[in-house]
């Protein structure tokens, strides 16, 4: 005859097999195997059994507590592969599955990206400065009188404590000679701001690249053949550049720059570009001021500097008709520069 406890062992099986459910089964546990259960409990009366009985009945009990414990297992595992399947089989595999938008590079963050790597083949280092500026480093430091109509309010968006929004990335040039003593060679693009009226090609936030290059001897044809460059490099090799007089306070001479290519859609007119001139020798007077020192005397050192209109390039070279579509984030603008 078998031992009670096989018995036991064979019934709670048994149980377990048939248990209908994870309630069922968890019940079925707490029976056999749970603090009171009665498979525990015949642990319990272990300590009262003879001392030559108890590791038969020791090692008889080990066997049917295992054998409930797998049980109990793989029951529960048949019923978590069923739910599983069971919600699996709503699932249609031959639909296609949920695509992961695959981002495109903005098209102005395209243009920094090739107009930078032109300049670097050139020798130009990347140098920054703050969007929001002191009226010393957009206006003073870049001999622009106090009268100036770049100055007033209507052009020029003030922080109530004086400060502004740089009109200009021309900033730029002014921190960088401060920090560093010729000679000099870098590009700045960045954001700059003027209280525009808002239309396809003017907007409150636009986008420039400031180029400064002093060293000995630099001429207005240093400036010329950079640019001229620079404009085929990015346009094509049949770009024709144009130089035109031209004012601003912080150079002398002037010029404005011009492009003109075949290759371009609308390309058969003249299109501004580009503020430039040869740096004036009262900015490297502020400039020395500033620092303290005369490490950009302008009896030794000359420059030129240039600042060009990002998102006017963008334009042309993508063929973009309103400037305000590259604030908007209007997916079927973007995706086209994918
Ligand atoms: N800062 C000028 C502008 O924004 C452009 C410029 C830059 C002109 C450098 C000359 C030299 O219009």
């Amino acid at each position: 005859m078998a031992h009670p406890l096989e018995q036991l062992g064979d019934e709670a099986l048994r149980e377990i097999q048939s248990a209908g459910d994870e309630q069922m089964l968890e019940a079925a546990r707490v029976k056999y195997l749970g603090r009171s259960g009665s498979v525990s409990n015949w642990g319990e009366q272990m300590k009262t059994l003879p001392k030559e009985e108890k590791p038969i009945v020791g090692k008889l009990l080990n066997e049917v507590r295992t054998a409930v414990t797998n049980a109990l297992e793989s029951r529960a595992h048949q019923f978590r592969t069923q739910k599983e399947s069971a919600s699996l089989g709503k699932i249609d595999i031959s639909l296609p599955g949920t695509p992961h938008e695959i981002g495109a590079i903005h098209p102005l963050t395209q243009m920094w990206e090739r107009a930078i790597e032109i300049f670097r083949r050139m020798g130009f280092a990347l140098a920054d400065g703050p969007d929001i500026e002191d009226e010393w480093h957009c206006f003073d430091a870049l001999n622009t009188p106090p009268e100036h109509p770049a100055r007033s309010e209507k052009d020029t968006f003030y922080l109530p404590d004086g400060r502004l929004l740089r009109t200009h990335t021309s900033t730029v040039q002014i921190r960088t000679m401060q920090s560093t003593p010729p000679p000099l060679r870098v590009i700045a693009p960045g954001a700059a701001y003027r209280n525009e009226e808002i239309d396809a090609t003017h907007a409150a936030q636009f986008h420039q690249i400031e180029g400064l290059y002093v060293d000995e001897d630099v001429s207005v044809a240093d400036l010329k053949g950079t640019l001229e460059f620079f404009m085929r490099e990015l346009f094509g090799r049949e770009t024709e550049v144009q130089f035109r007089p031209h004012f601003f306070p912080f150079t002398e001479p002037s010029l404005e720059v011009y492009v003109k290519s075949k290759a371009l859609k609308g390309g058969e007119k003249w299109i501004e570009v580009c503020g430039s001139g040869v740096v004036h020798p009262a900015v490297f007077e502020q400039v020395n001021k500033a620092r303290g020192d005369k490490a950009y005397d302008p009896e030794k050192w000359s420059g030129f500097a240039f600042g060009l209109g990002m998102d006017r390039l963008a334009m042309i070279l993508f063929d973009i008709p309103d400037l305000r579509l590259f604030a908007q984030n209007d997916l079927r603008f973007l995706r086209q520069f994918a």
